[in-house]
């Protein structure tokens, strides 16, 4: 008989990423649940990777990531937000965001230690504090804008606060980080020890003339900064899960220890590949227009139906009520959604840690024309 695991993460079951994909499978439902692109990559980026393969880059590169690619993101940091980095000392290449996440809390965490997220949260982020013996202290976005309550921050803030998580563009409301926040934040952590994981994976997903404000652009919040980026979500391959966590050397050096016992090293082939398309600009400047052309059909098409749109400025996702439709709590409407209408959603209530209930649920728009027409023709039954 098996050894029995005293198990790190008792309350953690499957995924509601996973609990809706699956149902939608078995009830062959559209999936706008799940936050990934159904068309096709770029087809050169996918050419440079087979090109690196068939030249023999197949073996370990640097445990930092491979070198030239590490110059090309300080590059591109340069140019997108002035600021310099050196890659070096500063940059790491993961494989994903999510994994830039884990580590960042790993090499600062200490049992007790008690990290600030807002909610409705990416799910890894509270696991990730647990099985670091951390303490999760949530802090509710405000309905319906999803705003951050910085009073409410500033009341959660302890001794013992040991991090703040932010994510902007945010998953999954859209909701994105404004000046005021930016100020708001600076003068929270002045003179504290306390760090800050910026889950920038959106980035360039960014709508209606936006910018984006990356803690790169604030020395003062960039020397507490662990901030993760995907190359997923930049460039419509998230399977490949390969991304980037910059900080400055004295955090790196501690991020790096544990990166250095875990995978190592990223995937090459596509490492090369990448540190040559990064140097193509347009791609990623001009990701937010097409992107913002896939929400405005998307909230075009639903005009025809009963939901009503909450506002998403960024990411892959918009929220809609389905108030003036049904009483049922949210999981049970999306799972009905999935059953009998063929369209798979995620419930909101799943981000929070005890389900909050707003009656909206979340739609990836991030597909084909065909894929989200289809949906919208199944959504107008209701
Ligand atoms: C907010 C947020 N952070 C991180 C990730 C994961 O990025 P990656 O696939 O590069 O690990 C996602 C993916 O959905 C996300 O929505």
């Amino acid at each position: 008989m098996s050894p029995a695991v005293q198990s790190k993460l008792p309350d953690v079951g499957t995924t509601i990423f996973t609990v809706m994909s699956v149902l939608a499978t078995q009830h062959k439902a559209i999936n706008l649940g799940q936050g990934f692109p159904d068309f096709h990559m770029n087809g050169e980026l996918v050419s440079l990777v087979g090109k690196a393969i068939k030249s023999g880059m197949n073996q370990y590169v640097h445990m930092n990531g491979l070198p030239v690619l590490r110059e090309r993101i300080s590059e591109k940091v340069a140019f997108l937000y002035g600021t310099s980095i050196n890659p070096n000392t500063d940059i790491t290449v993961t494989p994903g965001g999510t994994y830039a996440i884990y580590t960042a809390l790993t090499a600062i965490l200490q049992p007790g230690d008690e990290v600030i997220l807002f909610e409705p949260a990416y799910d890894s982020y509270i696991p990730n504090i647990l099985v670091n013996k951390g303490i999760p202290v949530t802090v509710p976005l405000l309905f319906s804008d999803y705003k951050i309550d910085w009073e409410a921050v500033k009341a959660r803030i302890s001794v013992k606060t040991k991090a703040i998580i932010l994510n902007s563009p945010h998953n999954p409301t859209g909701a994105v980080l404004d000046v005021n926040d930016i100020i708001q934040l600076q003068q929270i952590v002045k003179n504290t020890g306390i760090f800050i994981i910026s889950d920038e994976v959106y980035e360039h997903l960014i709508f209606d003339e936006l910018k984006h404000l990356s803690m790169l652009l604030y020395p003062d919040l960039m020397e507490r900064s662990f901030v993760c980026f995907s190359f997923g979500k930049v460039y419509h391959c998230t399977g490949w899960k390969l991304g980037y966590c910059i900080a400055p050397p004295a955090l790196m050096q501690e991020f790096r220890k544990v990166h250095q016992f875990n995978c190592f090293t990223c995937n090459s082939p596509m490492q090369y590949a990448l540190a040559e398309f990064i140097q193509q600009k347009e791609h990623y400047l001009t990701l937010g227009l097409v992107i913002q052309e896939k929400r405005d059909q998307f909230q075009q098409g639903m005009k025809a139906t009963r939901f009503s749109p909450l506002q998403t400025h960024g990411s892959y996702f918009q929220l809609y009520s389905y108030a003036a439709i049904s009483d049922e709590n949210e999981y049970d409407f999306a799972t009905r959604l999935t059953k009998e209408y063929g369209v798979a959603t995620i419930p909101v209530s799943a981000f929070y840690a005890s389900p909050v209930e707003n009656k909206v649920l979340r739609f990836c728009f991030v597909k084909k024309p065909e894929t989200l027409e289809a949906a919208i023709q199944k959504l107008v039954k209701l």
